[in-house]
């Protein structure tokens, strides 16, 4: 190949880069995977010393997890739980106890995310994460000490946790650069502006974000507004029923997927039945 050929080629690999930017996740999803994390995030929802010592209902689908611990900020009615299972630390979040409240008091302003220039998050979600995010730390730590075989961590959240475990993900990425890092969300809220879904994308690739039919809690806070509200990719929508999914495309706001929902069709109840399982412990 002549020099100038191979010039050319690597600019148009770079600007290919560079256009392309947003990636899809790395991992294939399936409705049996989505299911796996439908039921461990639930584990969160149950008594907390029936979650520590694994005796929880929603426990008998993951027998042998070890180590489990519940990072509670009664503040803010944050909790996150940790565990280790087939070698990866789990995270997940519940949501709010009373599923509606939070909607009704949204501190939907934004505030300023650290570090990256122009992002801008939700500020209720942000606070609810700085809330318990040294435990996290610390808990994740300690699993991966007791676990010397893991090598893997995986965030999950619903409805409100899942906006929280949005941010955990972001720290849980730059804490632990050397270990894969996955994620997936069931009925997520919005929870910053473009640039941070910039961001987002540009250090984690491997996130689902799950939507269930007429949810209406991803179609908050509203996209269009003073604060410019966008998704993090990747969404999965679920159009008509628990079984059959569309793959979105990774802007973060698919216009075909479940953007496209009339909100006068806006059901509560899709926002507790993701994949056919029940919300919630
Ligand atoms: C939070 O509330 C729960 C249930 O009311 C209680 O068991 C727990 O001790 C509280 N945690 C803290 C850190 O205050
Ligand atoms: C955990 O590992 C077992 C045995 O390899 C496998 O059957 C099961 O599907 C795994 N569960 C999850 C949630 O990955
Ligand atoms: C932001 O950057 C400062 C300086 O590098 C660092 O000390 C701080 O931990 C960072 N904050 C976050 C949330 O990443
Ligand atoms: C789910 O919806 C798809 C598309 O409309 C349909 O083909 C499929 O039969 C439905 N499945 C069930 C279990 O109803
Ligand atoms: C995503 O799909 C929408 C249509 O649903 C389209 O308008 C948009 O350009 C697509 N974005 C990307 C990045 O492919
Ligand atoms: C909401 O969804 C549930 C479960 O699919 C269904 O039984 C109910 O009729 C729906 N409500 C409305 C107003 O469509």
């Amino acid at each position: 190949m002549k020099p100038a050929s191979l010039l050319l080629l690597l600019i148009f690999a770079y600007v290919s880069i560079l256009v392309r930017g947003n990636e899809p996740p790395q991992n294939p999803y399936s409705s049996q995977y989505g299911i796996d994390n439908v039921l461990m995030n639930y584990v969160a929802y149950c008594d907390a010393e029936q979650i520590i010592d694994w005796s929880c209902y929603r426990c008998q689908n993951f027998p042998h997890a070890t180590n489990a611990k519940v990072i509670q900020n009664n503040e803010t009615s944050t909790r996150g739980i940790i565990t280790t299972y087939n070698n990866t630390v789990y995270v997940a979040f519940r949501g709010s106890v009373s599923t509606t409240d939070w909607i009704e008091n949204f501190e939907f302003f934004h505030v300023d995310y650290p570090n990256v220039t122009d992002a801008k998050v939700h500020y209720g979600f942000y606070h609810s994460w700085l809330s318990v995010s040294e435990e996290i730390y610390a808990g994740i730590v300690d699993s991966l000490k007791q676990c010397p075989d893991c090598n893997k961590i995986t965030v999950l959240g619903h409805s409100y946790g899942a906006a929280v475990s949005t941010f955990c993900t972001v720290s849980v990425v730059n804490w632990f650069p050397n270990i894969n890092v996955y994620s997936m969300t069931i009925g997520s809220p919005r929870v910053g502006n473009d640039v941070f879904a910039q961001y987002y994308n540009s250090i984690h690739r491997n996130n689902w974000r799950i939507v269930n039919q007429q949810d209406p809690v991803p179609h908050l806070p509203p996209e269009y507004t003073i604060y410019e509200y966008h998704h993090v990719p990747n969404e999965v929508w679920y159009p008509n029923n628990v079984t059959t999914y569309r793959i979105c495309n990774d802007s973060g706001e698919d216009k075909s997927c479940s953007d496209s929902v009339d909100p006068l069709k806006y059901n509560t109840s899709d926002h507790l039945d993701y994949l056919g399982q029940r919300c919630c412990c």
